[in-house]
């Protein structure tokens, strides 16, 4: 059974017919919100809001430990990641949708691992190849037959938040080889590596990055609002191709 953790703009999920739901308690604290357990064309999906219903968990606030515990503890089989990002590389315009293969860290002050406290052993995780190739392929191929286009491939930086990013700050992620920029990202995908469950990202483009719609213009997502909402609903669509039987 998948799970899909929604991400901002997808706190609920349309083609998803939800027969309960499950408040959780974890070692960590509760989840972002209670999971979701539905089925889409027939099939078993549990959803998780990684904002809360309401949208209320700003991303440093998210319990990320809680919710992939949760999900692990379920069962899932593995997980789909919905997060909306900025675009730094050229083709990733707002609305557009990526599946990234790579990820740049520069999160801190998060509860990022399993393994600490003195009755956890001493782990490292690979994580050499953050996403599941047969997660990413699912998602590149459920948009393939939907004919949507989607950026194969790409780093995706996980900043701290909740502020956005500066012009200069940007400019250097660029130059790190980050092709887009998102909150959510991590710990997420390690602390999934730790569970051993396969995880992979659904990007959606929200804005191009901080600096890069010309010098001193500023982000502005009341413009940017109708092409994000049909980035959205082209990955809910994804979403929906993915779980339902071939
Ligand atoms: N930066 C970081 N996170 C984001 C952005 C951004 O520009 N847009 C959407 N999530």
């Amino acid at each position: 059974m998948l799970a899909i953790i929604g991400g901002s703009g997808l706190s609920r999920l349309p083609g998803l017919d939800i027969t309960h739901r499950q408040v959780m308690r974890t070692p960590y604290g509760e989840p972002s919100c209670p999971l979701s357990f539905g089925q889409i064309a027939g099939r078993q999906v549990i959803f998780l809001a990684r904002h809360g219903y309401g949208h209320s968990l700003a991303p440093h606030e998210i319990n990320y430990r809680a919710n992939i515990w949760a999900l692990a503890e379920i069962g899932v089989s593995g997980i789909l990641a919905v997060g909306s990002v900025g675009g730094i590389h050229p083709e990733l315009t707002t609305g557009t949708l990526a599946v990234p293969d790579q990820i740049l860290d520069y999160t801190h002050s998060r509860a990022a691992t399993f393994f600490e406290g003195p009755d956890q052993p001493v782990v490292h995780v690979d994580f050499s190849y953050p996403y599941d190739a047969t997660l990413r392929c699912r998602l590149l191929e459920a948009a393939a037959t939907l004919a949507v286009p989607v950026h194969d491939g790409g780093c995706y930086a996980a900043t701290q938040g909740p502020r956005l990013e500066t012009a200069a700050e940007i400019r250097r992620l660029g130059q790190d080889g980050a092709d887009m920029v998102g909150m959510t990202g991590m710990p997420e995908a390690a602390l999934a590596r730790e569970k051993h469950l396969p995880y992979a990202t659904l990007a959606v483009v929200a804005n191009r990055a901080a600096g890069l719609n010309g010098a001193g213009v500023e982000i502005d997502f009341q413009a940017n609002q109708a092409a994000f909402l049909q980035g959205l609903d082209q990955a809910r669509r994804i979403l929906v191709a993915c779980c339902s039987p071939i």
